[in-house]
């Protein structure tokens, strides 16, 4: 199948490149010519594991182009993918200046039958707007058709993700788009939901907006384990045993960021409350997730007594492992508040370090973990890479000032580190 993919960011390039694995033919459109460019020179605009292969074997078999020219990836495909970011403005709400800006420019250059499909996460009745706006600026009379197919995958392990979904949801109108959108998805062996645009819509905003409250549950029962002297490791493994609980996304830690949870919390509290439906359990997500960070400094800052002049060094920048995204990173807040509170940071993270030099002003970047330990007053472990896991613990002590490290993902085991002489202290345990 003939398919074009607008945006070429984190899921339209993934999308495209694993379509044209998949066999169909993918044009990936972006309107910024330098991405383009360095796309046709197989030079990835960000991390990914896997995806440099990926698209530099379709680029070979002639089944991945890049282009910054729209026309030419409607012109020549049956479905379009809107895959452009929908940025959170200052009041939460998402900016679909893109979405709209995309659809106008499909709609210019329909000249036969495609579906317009919804990938980017975007608010319910999106979809309405879209067809809309298409309607308003068709220059001929085409037919087409409007679909939501929002995508599930995670930075870090999203070609996996992509090609291993555990459900696949298709929102349509017509039974014509059903079953084109069934054909295209013919090589996923997942589970497949086909139901209404809205519902589809809402589906993408409900999944990451109540797996962002279970991560905030699971840290204020954190909270509650660090009062009472109970272990949350414990009672995230005891609870995570009932099925209709689950074992994944209850982790405590520092809390949730990234390019994806705030957003969608934040646009589907407000678009709930454009509807007239005040979403008290989200707005408690988002608290108690501002409330972790500022409790993780609060301990770095209470073990150390005066923070002023002390070097804190902080062993990941990037907001989860396996990425080099720093996108609304737990690190920039934290390392915010400790910078105004006097103290000096160095900063060291396996894949983020060139992505953290545009967003940290006044820190020290070093080369490996070692480099951050060494004359530091704290140690404070904000990203859990496998790499900080397996690092020579006897070398970071003896090159610390005061051997005090401070966890907020909780890596190591608490009496390990009491053993090895550390000062150790981590979160709900
Ligand atoms: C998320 C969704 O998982 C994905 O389906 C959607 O398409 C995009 O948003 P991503 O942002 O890549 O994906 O990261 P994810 O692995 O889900 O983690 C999100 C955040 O939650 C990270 O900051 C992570 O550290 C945190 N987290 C996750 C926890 O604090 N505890 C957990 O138990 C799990």
């Amino acid at each position: 199948m003939n398919i074009c993919i607008v945006g070429a960011g984190y899921v339209g390039l993934v999308t495209g490149a694993c379509f044209a694995d998949l066999g169909h033919k993918v044009i990936c459109v972006d309107n910024d010519r330098k991405k383009i460019e360095a796309l046709k020179k197989l030079k990835m605009p960000f991390y990914e594991k896997g995806l440099h292969d990926m698209v530099k074997r379709n680029v070979k078999a002639k089944r991945l182009s890049f282009s910054s020219r729209i026309e030419e990836g409607v012109k020549k495909s049956i479905v379009i993918f809107i895959c452009v970011g929908t940025p959170p403005r200052p009041s939460g709400e998402a900016d679909l200046s893109s979405i709209e800006h995309v659809a106008t420019e499909v709609a210019r250059n329909l000249s036969s039958y495609c579906i317009v499909v919804e990938k980017s996460t975007v608010p319910v009745k999106t979809g309405k707007w879209v067809e809309h706006t298409i309607k308003l600026n068709a220059r001929k009379k085409v037919k087409f058709d409007v679909a939501s197919n929002p995508e599930f995958l995670r930075e870090g392990t999203a070609i996996d993700d992509f090609l291993h979904p555990d459900r696949i949801v298709i929102g349509v109108e017509s039974k014509k788009a059903e079953k084109i959108l069934l054909d295209l998805y013919k090589g996923i062996d997942a589970e497949v939901v086909v139901t209404d645009i809205k519902s589809a819509e809402l589906i993408k905003h409900a999944s990451n907006s109540f797996l962002a409250t279970k991560i905030s549950f699971i840290n204020s029962v954190a909270n509650i384990c660090e009062r009472t002297g109970a272990n949350i490791a414990e009672v995230a493994h005891g609870m995570g045993l009932d099925t209709r609980i689950g074992k994944s996304f209850l982790r405590s830690g520092i809390g949730y960021g990234g390019f994806c949870f705030p957003k969608d919390l934040d646009a589907f509290i407000h678009i709930s409350g454009k509807l007239g439906y005040d979403f008290g359990i989200l707005k408690a997500a988002r608290k108690v997730n501002e409330e972790q960070k500022a409790l993780f400094v609060r301990k770095i800052e209470e073990a150390l007594w005066i923070v002023k002049a002390k070097t804190v060094g902080i062993l990941g920048l990037a907001f989860k492992p396996n990425t080099d995204d720093m996108r609304f990173a737990p690190s920039i807040d934290i390392i915010d508040s400790l910078k105004e509170n006097g103290a000096k940071i160095k900063v060291y993270d396996p894949q983020a370090m060139e992505k953290a030099r545009g967003v940290l002003k006044g820190v020290t970047f070093c080369k490996d973990p070692y480099e951050a330990a060494m004359n530091s007053d704290a140690l404070a472990i904000v990203t859990e890479w496998h790499e900080f896991e397996v690092m020579d613990l006897d070398r970071i002590k003896k090159l610390m000032k005061k051997p005090l490290v401070v966890d907020g993902r909780n890596i190591f085991d608490p009496q390990r580190m009491k053993e090895m002489g550390f000062e150790y202290i981590s979160i709900g345990r």
